[in-house]
């Protein structure tokens, strides 16, 4: 490499660590990539697509919006991508109160950018938000918000093929607290970052029956995305990973018989024709990838039922899948339950292939999208 091109991508790589706290994104000098029009516009940010993962890439704006208890959302405003301020005594950062959401946004193969449902992630944050007892803005603002945040940072998006945005958009509890009590200040906080896949290839899972998932059973915070959700799982996650496990499946707290969820996603079993997945009532999360892949597995032929699945039956399985907003849809080779280790299909001709393959080209314009699910930027 040229010793200016070289000096040019350290200066960029401190900046950002300074600027960011945090490691920059893989940097592409102009020697690297046309990246711009030929009217001169940046089309895509300055970085190595082909290396980036799940992880944090500071893009350029991030979107806020506030509001204080008993009133209703007002305007929001795109500031520059960094860190917020926050009071110590703060909601969220002493007793958790607040949802998070996940959504994507894709480059199609014709260059257009488009999100993928994104009112559904409005309601969702809207229920979460009556549960943990915050204000939310309404469907219309938070479609906006969502839209107004991709277009901001649209260099993000990766090229066709070659990953998404993923939106991540906070609801917080901002105001002082001390007593147990709901915030007396909100805010809606959008940033996004270019992401590839989730987990790098089929799923070895394991079933630890002495844990649950999220506060659990009926009236806990399973069906919603309350930031408290997550991390609890560390700690057994953690160790499922030094076992050589990829992910940990949970079981209903209220018997210990059903499945529920692994930690991030959605289950499904496949057992010939018949596709089965828990009901996402009280304790599952009603996943929006979840609910899309009934819809199209339904189109496609199967036959799909949401009702509660034991053990047994997922033991017997010939395939098993999850989805997810990060995780897409991604096979599971193997459950792993006490001294039971259940193999499944993976690969080319699966079922969830058939599926992540409809999935994924609606959500980049290669197959018809017949239901309007799709919603076009630019
Ligand atoms: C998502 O799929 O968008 C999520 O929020 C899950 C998270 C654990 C990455």
């Amino acid at each position: 490499m040229e010793k200016k091109e070289k000096k040019k991508k350290e200066v960029i790589a401190t900046r950002h660590k300074v600027e960011h706290n945090m490691d920059p994104p893989p940097i592409l000098t102009s020697s690297d990539s046309a990246a711009t029009s030929s009217a001169g516009e940046e089309r895509h940010a300055e970085i190595k697509w082909d290396e980036i993962g799940f992880g944090i890439v500071s893009t350029d704006f991030m979107y806020v919006m506030k509001c204080s208890k008993g009133e209703d959302f007002g305007d929001g405003s795109l500031i520059p991508y960094g860190n917020i301020e926050l009071p110590p005594s703060a909601g969220i950062l002493n007793y958790g109160q607040g949802v998070l959401e996940g959504l994507k946004a894709y480059r199609t193969k014709d260059g257009s950018i488009v999100l993928f449902r994104p009112e559904e992630n409005a309601r969702r944050i809207k229920i979460g938000a009556e549960r943990m007892c915050m204000p939310s803005p309404s469907v219309e603002q938070f479609v906006h918000a969502i839209k107004k945040t991709v277009i901001a940072n649209k260099r993000w998006v990766p090229p066709f093929g070659q990953g998404s945005l993923y939106i991540r958009p906070l609801l917080l509890g901002t105001g002082s607290v001390l007593g147990l009590s709901p915030s007396p200040q909100y805010m809606l906080l959008i940033y996004t970052t270019p992401v590839k896949s989730y987990h790098k290839g089929p799923l070895n899972l394991v079933i630890k029956d002495e844990l649950y998932r999220a506060i659990s059973g009926p009236g806990g915070t399973g069906g919603i995305k309350s930031i408290t959700n997550y991390s609890p799982a560390y700690k057994a996650l953690n160790e499922a990973r030094e076992e050589g496990f990829s992910d940990i499946l949970y079981l209903d707290a209220a018997t210990g018989k059903f499945i529920e969820e692994v930690t991030g996603c959605n289950i499904f079993v496949v057992k010939g024709n018949s596709i089965t997945t828990p009901e996402a009532v009280g304790t599952i999360l009603p996943g929006i990838t979840r609910k899309s892949i009934i819809d199209i597995a339904i189109d496609l032929g199967y036959q799909v039922e949401e009702r509660g699945v034991p053990v047994e039956e997922l033991l017997q399985a010939d395939e098993v899948f999850c989805t997810g907003t990060a995780v897409v849809i991604n096979p599971v080779f193997s459950v792993t339950y006490n001294k039971t280790k259940a193999k499944y299909k993976t690969g080319p001709g699966t079922v969830s292939s058939k599926l992540y393959q409809t999935l994924t080209g609606i959500q980049t314009g290669l197959v018809q999208d017949k239901r309007g699910w799709t919603l076009q930027l630019d």
